[in-house]
């Protein structure tokens, strides 16, 4: 990412490590995420957050937002380098010719020389374009577009497709992750592919997952929230999240998980709050475009 030269983080920062991704590239243990976050929020929380100690953002074309989260990345005012940002190519722009176009069009919105993860969006098999749309992201990877290349909602049978076709694999998967789906056996797949798995909707979206009980009492256990306990789970699972508050100091919060480790018997309590249950679209079955 390139932005102007002047960093003011402030000095109490809560900068989480990064995790390094097959290509040479790093992820941040904790990213921003703006779905539903307009120009405006977006632009303020970002670069809040940013001088918070946040150091990845995540957005997509379709969140509507990228001018925000561009601009507020600049207004941060951070060395180049520091802060990356993911962004996704969306259903209706898959396709080679397509994605090539859509790709240097969000470039051009967020206002970067390169952008540093761009992901396929969700994989549609029904359109069956997502090997083209990857081959487009090669390129646009070859020309020095984007930095990273990765993938959201696949399978590890999609993603061994594309290697098959294409001779290259995602760095990233990113997929819906959190306590009620924790989703062993695609981590372990991700995980032996070398492809890091990147959790949305870490949370559970808002749906009542942080009302219970392992979480409430693991927060209480540790003097946290359940949220951060959740975040928290997924750091120690090798699953960096990527969580959404509209709130200041919840941001703050969901950055705030490196003080404190749950034990044996908090993972084995919270194993038991699997059900299968998605707080959001299943990428078997639904589109998005
Ligand atoms: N790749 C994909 O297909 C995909 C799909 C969905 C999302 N994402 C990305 O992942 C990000 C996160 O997913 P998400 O926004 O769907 O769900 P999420 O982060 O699991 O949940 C967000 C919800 O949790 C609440 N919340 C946040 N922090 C909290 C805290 N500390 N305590 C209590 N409640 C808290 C938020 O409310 P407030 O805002 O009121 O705090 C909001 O209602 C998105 O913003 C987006 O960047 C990617």
């Amino acid at each position: 990412m390139s932005t102007a030269a002047s960093s003011s983080t402030h000095a109490d920062a809560l900068v989480p490590p990064r995790i390094p991704l097959a290509d040479g590239g790093w992820l941040s243990t904790v990213s921003l995420g703006t779905w539903k976050l307009d120009h405006e929020a977006a632009r303020a929380a970002v670069a809040a957050s940013i001088l918070a100690g946040y150091r990845q953002v995540d957005t997509a074309a379709r969140y509507h937002n990228e001018l925000g989260v561009g601009q507020g990345i600049r207004d941060a005012g951070l060395a180049d380098g520091e802060v990356q940002v993911t962004t996704k190519v969306r259903g209706g722009d898959q396709g080679y010719e397509e994605t090539l176009r859509a790709v240097e069009s969000s470039r051009r919105i967020l206002g970067l020389d390169r952008i540093d993860l761009c992901l396929v969006h969700w994989p549609l098999p029904r359109l069956d374009r997502y090997v083209d749309t990857w081959r487009a992201l090669v390129r646009l990877r070859e020309d020095g577009v984007v930095a990273s290349i990765g993938v959201s909602n696949f399978s590890l049978e999609q993603i061994d497709r594309l290697e098959a076709e294409t001779g290259v694999l995602p760095v990233v998967d990113q997929v819906e992750l959190h306590p009620r789906l924790p989703q062993a056996a695609l981590r372990a797949g991700l995980a032996g592919r070398g492809v890091v798995a990147q959790a949305w909707g870490p949370l559970g979206r808002g749906k009542g997952l942080l009302d219970a009980e392992p979480l409430v009492a693991a927060a209480r256990a540790h003097g946290v929230t359940p949220a951060q306990v959740a975040l928290r789970w997924l750091v120690e699972i090798g699953a960096p999240p990527v969580p959404k508050s509209g709130d200041p100091d919840r941001r703050l919060a969901n950055l705030d998980v490196f003080g404190f480790a749950l034990t044996p018997d908090e993972h084995a309590a919270i194993a038991t709050l699997e059900t299968g249950e998605r707080a959001g679209k299943d990428p078997a079955t639904d589109e998005e475009f």
